[in-house]
This record gives structure tokens, C-alpha cells and sequence, in this order.
């Protein structure tokens, strides 16, 4: 009776920790870099290396990013004899191993990028059929973080297929992130916290502020038209499980005043912050940008709400995010091409959250107000806020009760 006791608790145990994705992870939004938007499939070893000193040297490790993520075109085109993925030999003559080990002594994270399907968007060898063989791989080289793409899945299932590769990652014992990558099509909001840690909304950002590119089959987005979207998603979101607005085009063509609104945004969001420009030739403003501590400190806050439309009238588009401890960060938005002045009451504009329940209460507490990127204290909330706002720029704000 015992033995059969045992056996079955055996069974139960592996029933259960077979069905489970890495927990405690990604608690808030998951930070890093990712190589596809500026290099596509042109990565190799020497870019590995220089964009992990260039993280630490630059301060981005300081501010919080962590994990390096190689994207599509790291592998040869064929698996060897035993079926194994073989990183290129050209682009990487030392192996990945070699690589992560490099990445791992810098203090960073590794993440590494295959597809559910027969072959990857590029062309190489995805995941079908080799799910627990490559994620046994993946543990034995130390990576650290799973994107997980959706090309060449003719009549695949896509809860099912995450939920095989989850289960894949989960059983090597490792703690790996798993970043679902279906650009939306299958509402992965709606499936999405059982089987990974982060799933994209859309289809490919694209680095523009309000342009949407077709390339047939499919469009690429700039940032708003990806935000306009996903506005709505947002109780999907939130600890451990992320809305992942995709890779960020900071520093990647857009004005510096409409990167300071897509950074802006996308800690709004609460979106994972994978930066996507070539950190190696970054200018100032863009490093200024990316390591904004006060506007990290939004994205990392441990509630992990979306922030929500509060006002779109006119030319100023108002977000509101409620945070820990009764704080709220806002981001004042220039939506046209011309400078705006700003005269906002506070006291007429009352603020509640109805999918949070919380709501700034201006007329039962006085606020200070900090501007998360001039780095200054605006007075308190008593006052009206005045100021101006560039075209396309952004006035972003955080709320702290004063008592
Ligand atoms: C797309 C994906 C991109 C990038 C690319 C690689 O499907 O959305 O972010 O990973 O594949 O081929």
C-alpha cells in the first residue's frame, strides 16, 4: 500500500512540475537587448562581445538592463548528425557556449531566439519536433531567456505549441525566460500567463512615430499605431507576465523628442524594455534616454499596471499609471508637430482607475510633482502645472503624497 502510495505522489509531483512554467521570474518587466531591428541576421561573436562591455561601460547594466538576446541567424542552416542546432560556424567559431560564458562574466543574462515552426523567419532550422532536444541545449549553454517566434507553423496550434516548449524549458530544471513571439494573431494575452513569462502584441515595430509599412502578408508598426492597438489589453498584463510592446527603436532614426515618448510609453505600459539600437555608436542623448533611472523606476514599479488613456482631447494626450505605495506617473503627450503650452488644474481633473481601483485623490492630499526627465520638483499638486511641451515631446511625471 505504501509503495503504491509513493508511486502515485511520483506521479502527481510529475504531473504537476511538468505543467509549469519558471516562477519568480520576470516579476517586474523584463530588461535587456535584442539584435534583430538594427542588425537582422548580421550578428556574429566580435558584436556578442562589444555589445556586453558597451552594457556595462555605457551604464545600462547600472540602470537595469540584463539580459543580451541574439535573434534570428545565429545557427548553421542544417543540425549536425545527432540532430543537435550548431551555432554558425563562421559567425561563431568559437560556439555559443563560449559566447554566454562571455556574457555571463560581465554580470549579464543570455537569451537566445528560435520558432515553434519547421524553420525559423530567416530560414533556419526551428523547433518542431526538436522542442525538449534544443531546450536541454539552450540549459546546457547557460542561456537564460527563450524568444520563441511563430513562422512555418502550418496547423500548429498555438497554446499548444507554447505550452510544449514551456514545458521543454521547465524540465530542464534551468530558470528561463520565455518570451512568446505570435505578434498577437492567437490573443496570447488571453493564454499567455500559463505559458510564458512575456508575449508580443503585434507584428514588427517599425522605427517611425505614426507610419504603418505593409510588406504584403503582413505590416510592420510605428510606435503609436502599436500602442492605439493594445490600449485595451491592459488587465492581461502585470508580475510575470508581461503586454511586450515589442523591442524599442530608441536611438534607431526617430527625433530625440519622440524617442523620449516611445521610452516614455513603453515604461507606461509596463512593456519589457529590450532596447534594439547599436549601442557600440549610441549618441549621448540616446544613452541619456535609455538610462533615465527615474523613468526605469516607472517601468520596474512592483504593481506592474498598464497605464491607461486618461485624456485624449486635442493635441495633448494624457497617461496615467498608478503605482506602489498611492503614487501615479503621467505622461503629458505633444501629439502634434507644433510646441504646446500646458495650464492643467488638477483639481478638475480627477483621476480614477477603474480596472485598478485607485484613484489620485488631489482633493483629499496634496502631491508632490517630479518631472522624470529634466530630473526637477514641479511644486505640488495644489498648484496648476504649467510649462511647455515640445512638438512630439513628452512631459512625464511622477506623483508622491506629500503625507
Ligand atoms: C519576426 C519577429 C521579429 C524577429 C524576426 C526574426 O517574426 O517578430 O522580432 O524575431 O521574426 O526573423
Amino acid at each position: 500500500m505504501k509503495k503504491v502510495l509513493t508511486i502515485a505522489l511520483m506521479v502527481l509531483v510529475c504531473v504537476w512540475t511538468s505543467a509549469q512554467k519558471a516562477d519568480d521570474l520576470a516579476l517586474t518587466p523584463p530588461m535587456g537587448w535584442n539584435s534583430w531591428n538594427t542588425f537582422g541576421t548580421n550578428i556574429n561573436e566580435h558584436l556578442v562581445k562589444d555589445i556586453a562591455d558597451a552594457f556595462v561601460d555605457l551604464g545600462l547594466k547600472d540602470a537595469g538592463f540584463e539580459y543580451l538576446v541574439l535573434d534570428d541567424g545565429w545557427m548553421a542552416m542544417e543540425r549536425d548528425e545527432n540532430y543537435n542546432l550548431v551555432a554558425d560556424p563562421v559567425k561563431f567559431p568559437n560556439g555559443m557556449k563560449s559566447v554566454v560564458d562571455y556574457v555571463h562574466s560581465k554580470g549579464l543574462k543570455f537569451g537566445i531566439y528560435n520558432c515553434a515552426g519547421s524553420k525559423t523567419c530567416a530560414g533556419y532550422p526551428g523547433s518542431r519536433g526538436f522542442e525538449y532536444q534544443d531546450a536541454k541545449l539552450y540549459a546546457e549553454w547557460g542561456v537564460d531567456f527563450l524568444k520563441y517566434d511563430w513562422c512555418n507553423t502550418e496547423n500548429l496550434n498555438a497554446k499548444g505549441a507554447y505550452q510544449t516548449m514551456r514545458d521543454a524549458l521547465h524540465a530542464t530544471g534551468r530558470p528561463i525566460i520565455f518570451s512568446i513571439c505570435e505578434w498577437g494573431d492567437n490573443e496570447p494575452w488571453k493564454w499567455g500567463e500559463e505559458m510564458g513569462h512575456m508575449w508580443r502584441v503585434t507584428g514588427d515595430i517599425i522605427n517611425c512615430w505614426d507610419c504603418t509599412v505593409g510588406h504584403g502578408t503582413w505590416s510592420s508598426l510605428g510606435v503609436w499605431p502599436i500602442i492605439k492597438l493594445r490600449k485595451d489589453i491592459r488587465k492581461h498584463t502585470g508580475p510575470g507576465h508581461w503586454n511586450d510592446f515589442d523591442m524599442m527603436e530608441v536611438g534607431n532614426g526617430m527625433t530625440v523628442a519622440e524617442d523620449r515618448v516611445h521610452f516614455a510609453m513603453w515604461s507606461m505600459l509596463a512593456s519589457p524594455l529590450i532596447m534594439g539600437n547599436d549601442l557600440r555608436s549610441a549618441s549621448k542623448e540616446t544613452i541619456e534616454i535609455l538610462t533615465n533611472k527615474e523613468v526605469i523606476e516607472v517601468n520596474q514599479d512592483k504593481l506592474g499596471i498598464q497605464a491607461y488613456c486618461h485624456s485624449d482631447e486635442g493635441d495633448i494626450e494624457i497617461w496615467a499609471k498608478p503605482l506602489n505605495d498611492g503614487e501615479w506617473a503621467f505622461a503629458f503627450i505633444n501629439m502634434s508637430d507644433k510646441a504646446i503650452d500646458l495650464n492643467h488644474d488638477w483639481a478638475w481633473h480627477p483621476v480614477k482607475d477603474d480596472l485598478s481601483n485607485r484613484s489620485l485623490e488631489v482633493n483629499n492630499k496634496v502631491y508632490k510633482v517630479r518631472d522624470l526627465y529634466s530630473h526637477k520638483d514641479l511644486g505640488l499638486t495644489k498648484t496648476k502645472l504649467k510649462g511647455t511641451i515640445g512638438a512630439h515631446d513628452v512631459l512625464m511625471l511622477r506623483l508622491i503624497p506629500t503625507e
